[in-house]
């Protein structure tokens, strides 16, 4: 379900200045952005703000009625798009910008104003660009309360490049087709969802493994990945530089690692041994930070023609990737053959990349494929909400 709108129209239709200077003065509770009991995800600089599709936090609130965000100068404008969810109902998107912006939290039937409910509210950015939200504070309706969030015992780490994460105007001729909900409507996303898992989608379209300017970014992934920001700062004025990621601020760590990457190594002529040495480099620098982890890496599912050929870079590099970790004695490296996983009628005709249903159906085929190797999805969210089992 998609909701719009500001839930000063919800219930407040004979006293529309009722949430006006003197309802705020006095009545709200102010969290500022270092309260520990904000749960934040993802990749935060210090002012803080975002950088990735899907950064965000987790809010767990007793008598919750209004949320309004804050935001400072570093927030994108005019906007920003945010993906949000009350009490695990599907997400749906608002769009915010520096200032104060009253959130709606219609989206939830379990009617987060019932005195005496705890609701969880979940918000990220939506896009690989132009996602940056500045948080100053969170003001809450008088009498509510911050409890803790207790993040899920699975947290799944993805990395990737547009296929993880396409969600606007990538390359020419693709403007128009993309995920409205950006990150929120992609595979990763959904696979997290559907394990009731804490997910970080660390995926920058356009960019390669190798750590070469690819379509407009200045750096790879395998340079990217071990920063606060994506490769967006190169063009951003008010941060336009990069700064180490502090991995101890990822909690809890990653239990799962899935990589889908390669794509744009191919399309810029990396050869196959340059791309397989980058590859491995790679991983050897994530079991650094991931001791024993399980790392999924993923073949290319390749890009579907309309005659319904489909096109394969790298055959046989990646398994021969994954045997090499093996021989290394690493053995909780697995391949993930996604061949024939995406045809035509997945992609958009423009840019080959997976449409909607196209990402559902990755998403459930890699679902299914984890469930085999082993892993199941959690029975409940770690921190419940009202009316979910
Ligand atoms: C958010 O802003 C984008 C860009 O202006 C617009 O296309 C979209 O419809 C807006 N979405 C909502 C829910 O307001
Ligand atoms: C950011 O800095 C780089 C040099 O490090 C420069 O090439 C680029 O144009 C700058 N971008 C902006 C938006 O100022
Ligand atoms: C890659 O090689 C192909 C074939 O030689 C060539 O047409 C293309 O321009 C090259 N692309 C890049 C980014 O160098
Ligand atoms: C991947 O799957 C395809 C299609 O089922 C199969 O032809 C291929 O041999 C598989 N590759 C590996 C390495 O298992």
């Amino acid at each position: 379900m998609r909701v719009v709108g500001s839930i000063a129209t919800a219930g407040l239709l004979l006293a529309p200045y009722a949430l006006g200077a003197s309802s705020a003065s006095e009545a709200e509770v102010i969290i500022p952005n270092d309260h520990p009991l904000i749960y934040y995800h993802g990749r935060w600089d210090a002012s803080p703000g975002t950088w990735w599709a899907g950064s965000g936090f987790k809010l767990h609130v007793q008598d919750l009625s209004t949320l309004t965000l804050n935001l400072g100068p570093h927030t994108t404008a005019p906007l920003a798009s945010v993906g949000v969810s009350v009490d695990y109902e599907p997400f749906y998107t608002v769009n915010v910008s520096a200032g104060a912006n009253v959130i709606p939290l219609n989206g939830s039937p379990s009617s987060p104003q019932m005195k005496g409910t705890a609701s969880v509210v979940r918000i990220n950015v939506e896009g690989w660009q132009d996602n940056r939200i500045n948080l100053e504070a969170i003001s809450l309706n008088k009498g509510a309360r911050l409890l803790p969030y207790t993040p899920s015992r699975l947290a799944f780490q993805f990395i990737g490049d547009s296929l993880s994460a396409l969600t606007s105007g990538v390359g020419s001729g693709s403007q128009g087709q993309f995920l409205p909900e950006g990150v929120n409507q992609a595979w990763p996303f959904l696979t997290g969802e559907s394990f009731k898992a804490e997910h970080r989608v660390n995926a920058q379209p356009g960019a390669a493994l190798s750590d070469i300017v690819s379509y407009g970014n200045e750096h790879g992934v395998s340079y990217q990945y071990f920063r606060t920001e994506d490769t967006g700062y190169f063009y951003t004025t008010d941060h336009n530089y990069t700064t180490p990621w502090n991995f101890a601020r990822d909690q809890p760590a990653p239990t799962h690692i899935v990589m889908h990457i390669g794509a744009n190594d191919a399309s810029q002529n990396v050869t196959a041994d340059s791309f397989v040495q980058t590859y491995q480099n790679f991983l050897t620098r994530l079991r650094g930070l991931y001791s024993s982890q399980p790392i999924f890496v993923f073949t290319p599912w390749g890009w579907p023609s309309a005659d319904g050929t489909i096109s394969y870079y790298y055959q046989g590099r990646y398994e021969r990737i994954v045997d090499e970790r093996h021989h290394l004695g690493d053995h909780n490296v697995f391949l993930v053959n996604t061949t024939g996983w995406v045809t035509w009628e997945d992609v958009f005709p423009d840019n080959q990349h997976p449409n909607i249903p196209g990402h559902q159906k990755i998403a459930s085929l890699f679902e299914a494929w984890l469930i085999r190797w082993g892993l199941r999805p959690e029975t409940r969210w770690a921190t419940p909400a009202p009316l979910i089992g």
